[in-house]
């Protein structure tokens, strides 16, 4: 990978031509729409000011962060570094709804969650934002194609929609040629292809990603973030990524980095490659 490695290839996804990327041709007739918003309403995708959270209470408590504020901009890949135990994870669930903090205020998309009930959180999860897990969270007994196809089920798309979306994600991830093999049957790199395909079912507005790339070697760890830098760029998602790995943040717009619940450094990304 030559250093700086912005534009040139990696805009792969966008035009819709025959181009390639983890060596599957992408054969998708232009861009398809992603969120609500179009970025010209004015407000970031993610503002989070002054957050905290706490596991437990007392002196044994576990302050997890103390006090976090920063904003991600519409069309950006965020990442978030910071060793284990930093508070990664933590900041994810957070902003993707998942979990409900002890302070601060988060805003997805214009919304501020504290004012979504349990029914307004499930929505914001199922249709706006997407999510990567380390682990993949593959369902072991659907195929690729079903398990892509499983948000747009929850939200009962119409089963020709999902089944047009589910063919579009797989070629667009390279696996066209695997739709029908079930998790086991398919390689680490292979599993979080068909996340993060999965994860962009709904047309979400926000990616959120926590280490997806901690289970797999080097190279396909480096496949993977090419993959999401050109999903954010072709589809105009904005994506927040969580990684211990150096090598990987030079694919970042910008760089967060977490020690002990805080945010220690807020950095363009290096230009480098690593
Ligand atoms: N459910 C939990 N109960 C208690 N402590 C937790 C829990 N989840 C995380 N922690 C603690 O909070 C801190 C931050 O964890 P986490 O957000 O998982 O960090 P990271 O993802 O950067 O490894 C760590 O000290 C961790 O042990
Ligand atoms: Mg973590």
């Amino acid at each position: 990978m030559g250093p700086g490695g912005r534009g040139g290839s990696r805009a792969a996804l966008s035009g819709g031509a025959g181009l390639r990327i983890l060596g599957a041709s992408l054969t998708y007739g232009g861009r398809f729409t992603v969120g609500d918003g179009d970025g010209r309403d004015g407000h970031p995708m993610v503002r989070v000011e002054g957050l905290r959270r706490s596991y437990g209470s007392g002196p044994a408590a576990v302050h997890a962060l103390r006090g976090v504020s920063f904003e991600v901009a519409r069309g950006e890949l965020v990442a978030v570094k910071g060793r284990s135990g930093s508070g990664k994870t933590t900041l994810l669930n957070l902003v993707g709804g998942l979990d409900a903090p002890d302070g601060g205020r988060i805003t997805v998309d214009g919304t501020d969650l504290a004012d979504l009930g349990e029914e307004g959180l499930l929505e914001l999860r199922r249709d706006r934002v997407g999510f990567v897990f380390q682990t993949f969270a593959l369902v072991p007994i659907l195929t690729a194609a079903e398990n892509v196809g499983v948000p747009m089920r929850l939200r009962r798309a119409a089963p020709a929609e999902r089944e047009e979306r589910v063919r579009l994600l797989l070629s667009m991830v390279g696996l066209a040629e695997h739709a029908e093999q079930r998790p086991a049957e398919l390689s680490g790199g292979q599993q979080q292809r068909v996340a993060i395909a999965r994860a962009l079912a709904n047309r979400p507005a926000l990616l959120l990603a926590d280490e997806p790339t901690g289970q797999l070697d080097a190279e396909t760890g480096r496949a993977m973030m090419e993959l999401l830098r050109a999903v954010v760029r072709g589809e105009g998602v904005t994506a927040l990524v969580a990684t211990h790995d150096a090598a990987l943040l030079d694919l970042a717009d910008r760089v967060l980095e977490l020690h002990d619940g805080v945010i220690v450094e807020s950095a363009p990304a290096v230009t480098a490659a690593g």
